[in-house]
């Protein structure tokens, strides 16, 4: 009986261990893996070829917040943009026509001049802008925008230069809060279209619904801007 009885209790323990071991090796296989690979480099690239024609579909920007503000909508739009030479401006001014937005224009605090603007002078200032990035951290006259929380559509316009977005509109961007706002790029250039201004300047600002830009000629017609305005149902 007693012989038995010390059987019956090594069997128990014998499948007792069994058990243990199993579990031991399942979770410890699970946990650790996968979680280091995939990080590549968030990087943009700087220039661009003059001649990209990006279609406008491909510049779709990455929406920075998906959160759902429609609660607080005022319908208020405002046009904001940069010019060196009037062609954005006359643009911005059509969509604010359109769109019966109000306006706001980014003025570096130092004033870029014909010869500043001459990209064919490699020794224009705006060449070496384009030869030194560091340079391109353009000091604006204010970024502040009065009653700027009120806005619930915020179109941003600039002239491409050498590919993109007119750098005095970076300052702008990386300073403003576009939280709960849907965000309109537009542009005026010779040829080139947007490439991916939009999504550059989206990355650099970090919040806002970023919509796909739209690119018109420098000279472009007040009835093919307020066509475009008229389309987007705002
Ligand atoms: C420095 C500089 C770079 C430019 N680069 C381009 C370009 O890459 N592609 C293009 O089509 N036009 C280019 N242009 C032309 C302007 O984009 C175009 O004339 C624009 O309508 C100017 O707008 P603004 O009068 O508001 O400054 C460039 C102009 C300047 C001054």
């Amino acid at each position: 009986m007693k012989k038995l009885t010390t059987i019956i209790m090594s069997l128990a323990l014998a499948l007792g261990l069994t058990a243990c071991s199993g579990n031991t090796s399942s979770s410890g296989t699970s946990a650790a893996s996968g979680t280091t690979s995939g990080t590549s480099s968030t990087t943009a690239p700087t220039d661009f070829p003059e001649t990209a024609e990006a279609p406008t579909e491909s510049t779709a920007a990455p929406t920075a917040d998906t959160a759902d503000d429609t609660d607080s909508q005022t319908g208020k739009v405002l046009v904001v943009y940069y010019s060196g030479s009037g062609h954005t401006e006359q643009v911005a001014q059509y969509i604010a026509q359109a769109a019966d937005a109000d306006l706001f224009e980014i003025t570096p605090a130092e004033p870029y001049t014909s010869a500043d603007l001459n990209y064919n002078d490699p020794d224009s200032r705006v060449s070496h802008e384009h030869d030194n990035e560091e340079l391109r951290d353009v000091s604006l006259t204010t970024t502040e925008v009065n009653g700027w929380e009120d806005y619930d559509t915020v179109f941003i316009g600039y002239p491409i230069w050498w590919g993109i977005a007119a750098w005095p509109v970076n300052g702008f961007v990386k300073v403003n809060d576009f939280t709960g706002k849907t965000v309109i790029p537009f542009a005026t250039s010779a040829s080139s279209g947007m490439g991916q201004s939009g999504t550059i300047l989206s990355e650099l600002a970090g919040t806002g619904n970023w919509q796909d830009g739209q690119r018109f000629r420098s000279s472009a017609s007040e009835n093919e801007v307020a066509e475009w305005v008229n389309s987007l149902g705002i």
